[in-house]
């Protein structure tokens, strides 16, 4: 990914989005994490992605949010509070765009990393990052990055951290919230959930279910707590 190719009008106002959310230093923090984080796969996750201008077939599109890369700090930062064992835990990513949180997933170690996508342009850049990541990482983790809604997304019996980056409204979070509930009743297990930058989307924090475990200006880490 060349310089021409990042200096756009979309990263400038995500720039100053960033510095008006949460001051220069902060935001400096973001920009260089998000710059090397590219640079040092040589893929793309920092350009976003309006959802009217991908193809998508989904009646859930008016109701998703826009690609962003989860930045690399606030990632780590937030899904350290989560208390699993990465080697024997399974990452899911609903609404994972270019594949970032999968791979910061992996860096992490995590043995089994999906993503889950409806922009099936966003999925192809993803499988395309995916194939240089495991090339230059030699990753062993199993990853598999699905084109759907997430919301039709049969969530898997060893999924325990599910991540959610701001990917859809709250009426649309509710509705996986019953699969997630589903899934946990065919194999009760330990399930966390990382919410970020919710944007007054309480589906989570509302629900009697997810106790909050740790809270920042960044989101949210959740337990399910068993019946
Ligand atoms: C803010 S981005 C997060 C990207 C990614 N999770 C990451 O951390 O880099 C939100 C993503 O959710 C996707 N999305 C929104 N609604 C969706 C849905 N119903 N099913 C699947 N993906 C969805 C968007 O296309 C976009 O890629």
């Amino acid at each position: 990914m060349s310089v021409f190719e990042i200096v756009n009008l979309e990263n400038f106002k995500k720039v100053f989005r960033n510095f008006r959310k949460v001051g220069p230093v902060t935001t400096i923090r973001y920009v260089v994490s998000d710059l090397l984080f590219d640079w040092r796969y040589q893929i793309d996750t920092i350009n976003t992605a309006q959802l009217d201008t991908l193809e998508i077939d989904s009646k859930n599109k008016t109701v998703g949010n826009y690609y962003e890369g989860t930045n690399a700090y606030i990632f780590q930062k937030m899904i350290s509070r989560a208390e699993v064992v990465p080697s024997k835990s399974c990452f899911v990513d609903f609404g994972s765009g270019k594949g970032k949180a999968l791979f910061m997933a992996a860096e992490r170690g995590f043995r089994k990393i999906i993503g889950v996508e409806f922009s099936i342009e966003l999925v192809e850049v993803n499988r395309k990052n995916l194939e240089i990541f495991k090339q230059k990482t030699r990753s062993n983790a199993e990853f598999e990055i699905l084109h759907m809604d997430a919301s039709e997304y049969a969530i898997p019996a060893d999924a325990n951290l599910l991540f959610f980056s701001n990917p859809f409204n709250e009426a649309l979070t509710a509705k996986v919230i019953g699969n997630i509930l589903k899934s946990y009743e065919q194999a009760p297990r330990e399930i966390w959930v990382v919410h970020l930058h919710p944007q007054g989307n309480m589906a989570f924090a509302n629900h009697p279910r997810f106790k909050v475990v740790h809270e920042a200006r960044e989101g949210f880490v959740f337990r399910l707590e068993p019946r």
